[in-house]
């Protein structure tokens, strides 16, 4: 796989996920509702009765869409690295700071652990994946959502990398999009696959902030992986 902006440089990527404006974008979640709330529906018995460890939990967005229609949910922990993701996040979870190379909390001791819309800016994940499947318990679920190949969004954007856009600012375009077929290829021995689907919806990009020429109406297009812990 082929680098992407960040190239693994984590003081690199950590700065760009602590910029306050960043954070407030993400508490807005753009066009992602349909997506999040697709795969909430699928696993909402699990979400219910799990004690849920979300990585790179962000600004909260994701547990903001299930409380508003679900309420809020209980055993809930939210992990991130950034001051100001974690500060502007509202919901009611508890907050850790911390990395997915250094997750403090106990090995096998989670029932569920997601991942959604991060994983995208990491040219490798194996250590990463190894590491959560570590903090599973015996019957354990790991949920990864992220920007597929094929994102027409994504893919536009990358097609504008490193160029200045109509707001002044740079370009970030290459985050690795995947696939599911990817995953199969790289999963830990502790981790097998459950359940996957491509998710696809069409948006006005008038609902998208960016810098750069969109069409009026673009594919979006997302993966969903269930991983079942092995034992
Ligand atoms: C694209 S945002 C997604 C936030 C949230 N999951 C959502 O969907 O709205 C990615 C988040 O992952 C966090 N992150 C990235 N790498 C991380 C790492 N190694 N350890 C902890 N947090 C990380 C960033 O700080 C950021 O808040």
């Amino acid at each position: 796989m082929k680098n992407n902006f960040f190239a693994g440089d984590f003081t690199k990527l950590k700065n760009h996920w602590s910029d306050l404006s960043r954070a407030e974008k993400f508490l807005r979640g753009g066009t992602r509702a349909e997506v999040v709330n697709k795969v909430i529906e699928i696993n909402l018995n699990l979400l219910m009765n799990s004690n849920w460890l979300d990585l790179g939990t962000g600004a909260g967005y994701i547990q903001s869409v299930i409380n508003q229609k679900h309420g809020h949910l209980p055993n809930q922990l939210g992990l991130d690295w950034s001051f100001a993701m974690l500060s502007i996040n509202e919901v009611s979870l508890h907050k850790i700071q911390g990395t997915y190379e250094n997750i403090p909390i106990r090995k096998a001791s989670i029932n569920l652990i997601t991942f959604f819309f991060t994983l995208s800016d990491y040219p490798s994940l194996e250590s990463i994946l190894e590491n959560a499947g570590n903090k599973l318990d015996q019957s354990g679920s790991l949920i990864i959502v992220d920007y597929s190949i094929g994102d027409e969004y994504w893919e536009t954007r990358n097609k504008y990398h490193n160029q200045i856009g109509n707001d002044n600012n740079k370009i970030i375009g290459n985050i690795n999009l995947r696939d599911i077929h990817y995953f199969q290829k790289i999963l830990p021995t502790n981790l097998l696959t459950e359940q996957s689907k491509i998710i696809r919806y069409e948006v006005r990009s008038i609902e998208m902030q960016s810098n750069f020429e969109l069409p009026e109406k673009i594919t979006r297009c997302f993966f969903y992986l269930k991983l079942k812990k092995t034992t």
